[in-house]
């Protein structure tokens, strides 16, 4: 099989195994781990946030700024299809006790214009909107930067937080080629991840204020996530941004080769225009996604279908050869496999 279902699929190469068997290690909870250190000072100043903490997941990434700026019986804005609504098992409102307002705006993507009629009135009958949350790539989708700072301009006038997923932050730089520093600069608190498109085992970056960080730091030792001789797993981290990020560019020619192949055919109903990084989704003229999936996978191709679409993803593992193997398999598919 050819696995195109993420790129969270990924397995740390030799090098970056042996970046990880030499890190320095300390406890991380008295934050006496050296690599740890140097990976969150080495995130702050690439995305000119005043500070970072290192921590397990993309999901605890989006619960603690859901928690401390969020706040319990408060509410969010978010997209209807965002990952906190619909792959973090409820934790927006189970955990951090957060109301989500939900907009259906195209492509994943908010708007101010979308977003400004949602803003709660004070009152003391109503629940209080505190935060925005923006999710950039959305489904690969990058935001445009006007758009993102037209909702930071909003906030900044109405006293709330933007905090963006940016899970794959990174693709979006690389894609837009937008300074990574203005790009973090419209929002409040950011997450990246190092363990999708960037190769690493395990882990993201929270980044905000010195303020932000302090609490987040007790915040993350209360959901359990307070991690210590952990500098093995951010030395991988150290890794990813030193030689993976440039290299994404790879991943996003790579999913253009793929959505010109399914351009191509009978079978695929495709916007090309949407395919803007690693990301690629297709739909079955005659079918849906599930069907698509089982068609795929009888050709060796393995990817997620869902009963709209199905999505596939490149990434590091994957080589020139795969690449023109799945694009030989998409062209040679008889149509009437989807019937
Ligand atoms: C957009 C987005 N946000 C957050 C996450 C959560 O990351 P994790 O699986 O590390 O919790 C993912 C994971 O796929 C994601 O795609």
């Amino acid at each position: 099989m050819i696995d195109l279902r993420s790129d969270t699929i990924t397995k740390p190469s030799q090098a970056m195994r042996e970046a990880m068997a030499r890190a320095e290690v300390g406890d991380d909870v008295y934050g006496e781990d050296p690599t740890i250190n140097r990976l969150e000072a080495m995130a702050s100043e690439r995305t000119g946030k005043e500070s970072a903490l290192f921590i397990s997941s993309g999901s605890m990434g989006n619960l603690i700024p859901l928690f401390i700026n969020g706040g319990r019986g408060n509410e969010v804005i978010t997209h209807r299809d965002s990952h906190i609504m619909s792959h973090e098992v409820g934790s927006v409102a189970s955990i951090a006790g957060v109301l989500p307002q939900c907009v259906d705006t195209p492509r994943g993507l908010l708007t101010a214009q979308a977003v400004r009629p949602l803003l709660r009135e004070r009152s003391y009958m109503m629940s209080r909107t505190t935060m925005i949350e923006v999710e950039n790539t959305f489904g690969g989708i990058c935001y445009p930067l006007e758009h993102l700072q037209k909702i930071k301009a909003l906030t900044e006038e109405e006293g709330l937080t933007v905090h963006m997923d940016g899970a794959r932050f990174w693709n979006a730089v690389i894609a837009t080629r937008v300074d990574p520093t203005l790009l973090a600069s419209t929002c409040d608190t950011l997450t990246f991840c190092l363990s999708k498109g960037l190769g690493a085992p395990v882990g993201s970056l929270l980044l905000g204020s010195r303020e932000f960080i302090e609490e987040a730091r007790h915040i993350r030792k209360m959901l359990g996530g307070g991690m210590r001789q952990a500098g093995i797993l951010a030395a991988a981290g150290i890794y990813a941004l030193e030689h993976n990020i440039e290299r994404l560019a790879e991943d996003h020619e790579r999913a253009q080769r793929i959505a010109q192949a399914l351009k191509r055919t009978q079978w695929a109903d495709i916007t090309l225009e949407d395919v803007e990084t690693n990301i690629i989704f297709v739909s079955g003229k005659h079918c849906d996604g599930k069907r698509v999936e089982e068609v795929l996978n009888r050709h060796g191709i393995a990817c997620f279908g869902s009963s709209e679409s199905v999505r596939l993803v490149t990434h590091l593992n994957l080589s020139d050869e795969d690449i023109s193997e799945v694009c030989a398999i998409i062209e040679q598919i008889d149509e009437k496999e989807f019937l």
